[in-house]
């Protein structure tokens, strides 16, 4: 049976990983920073490692008799005062390192979509930097490239919640977005895939403003919608890059990059978006009863 090493099996997509792992057969090893963010089933079905993947000799041997490390370790919301250099790159370096030194067959690493041809945000420049590093590794390895999650999604689900929800331009730049489950499939397909770069993204391509839609569609509310200019959202991001440190306007500089492009990457999985606004409908109603 193949052993694999997760790293970030705590976060949104790690989980799903996880999960997916243990229903195709994997032995699992979780190394996270916190085994308390883990459920009590989950710390049963993984050997759970509790290491810092910043720090590298908390690592020390954690590739022994792995057969494959899949990684989704880096910065999204996460306030640890670090930057993408000392997480999305060097400790994503500590654990290729540990690879290398256990003769791992396969490293899978998570970027973004357009990771390659947005270098020059902080978050990219990290990242394409580790990826470089695999490249050159002489591991064979699999970069995923994802469009973006459905939990990112739910910051417009909870604008409409609060009864508008405010686009940059005319909202008609187009995305698919991409549940964890579906795009965890993707992740360990590569385990035994020869790609060596897959750019994926969900089954449904919405503008923006379909996916304020379908927010307020799940929602059950009467659709309002505020289109602000386009300069506004380019001014923002020149005045946070200018004004504050990388570490405070890195995301912010990501998140404004991308409302402003097309994001469309090839279609797969199930899940539609309507279905994962439904389900936040369903947790919130059932977490206010
Ligand atoms: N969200 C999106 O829309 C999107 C789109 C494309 C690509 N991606 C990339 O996909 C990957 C997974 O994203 P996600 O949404 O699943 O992120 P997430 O929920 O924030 O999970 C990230 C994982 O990285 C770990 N991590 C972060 N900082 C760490 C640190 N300083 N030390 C140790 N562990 C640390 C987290 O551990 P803790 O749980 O202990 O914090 C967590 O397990 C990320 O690299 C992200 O950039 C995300």
């Amino acid at each position: 049976m193949e052993r694999v090493l997760l790293a970030g099996a705590t976060g949104y997509l790690g989980r799903y990983v996880a999960h997916e792992l243990k229903r195709r057969g994997f032995l699992v090893s979780a190394v996270v920073r916190n085994a308390s963010r883990l459920t009590a089933q989950e710390r049963e079905l993984y050997e759970v490692i509790e290491a810092e993947v910043t720090n590298p000799e908390s690592l020390s041997a954690c590739c022994e008799g792995v057969d494959a490390v899949i990684s989704t370790v880096g910065i999204t919301r996460q306030k640890d005062g670090l930057t993408y250099m000392d997480v999305d790159y060097q400790a994503n370096m500590n654990l290729l390192q540990q690879a290398k030194q256990s003769g791992v067959r396969k490293f899978i690493y998570v970027s973004a979509l357009n990771g390659d041809t947005l270098k020059h945000l902080k978050i990219f420049q990290a990242k394409e930097a580790f990826v470089e590093q695999l490249k050159s590794s002489g591991l064979d390895y699999c970069v995923i490239r994802p469009n973006g999650f459905f939990s990112d999604m739910s910051e417009i689900y909870h604008m409409a919640k609060k009864g508008r929800v405010y686009l940059f331009g005319d909202g008609k730049l187009r995305g698919n977005p991409i549940h964890g489950e579906d795009l965890a499939e993707v992740c360990i397909d590569a385990i035994a895939g020869a790609e060596k770069v897959v750019n994926v993204g969900g089954p449904q391509t919405l503008s923006q403003n379909d996916i304020a839609m379908t927010a307020f569609q799940a929602l059950g509310k009467t659709a309002k919608v505020t289109h602000i200019p386009d300069w506004c959202r380019v001014a923002a991001c020149k005045l946070l890059t200018t004004l504050t440190s990388s570490k405070f306007y890195g995301p912010f500089e990501f998140f404004l990059t991308v409302m402003g492009i097309e994001m469309v990457a090839p279609q797969y999985g199930r899940h539609t978006l309507k279905d994962y606004y439904l389900s936040l409908n369903e947790e919130e109603s059932k977490a206010s009863s």
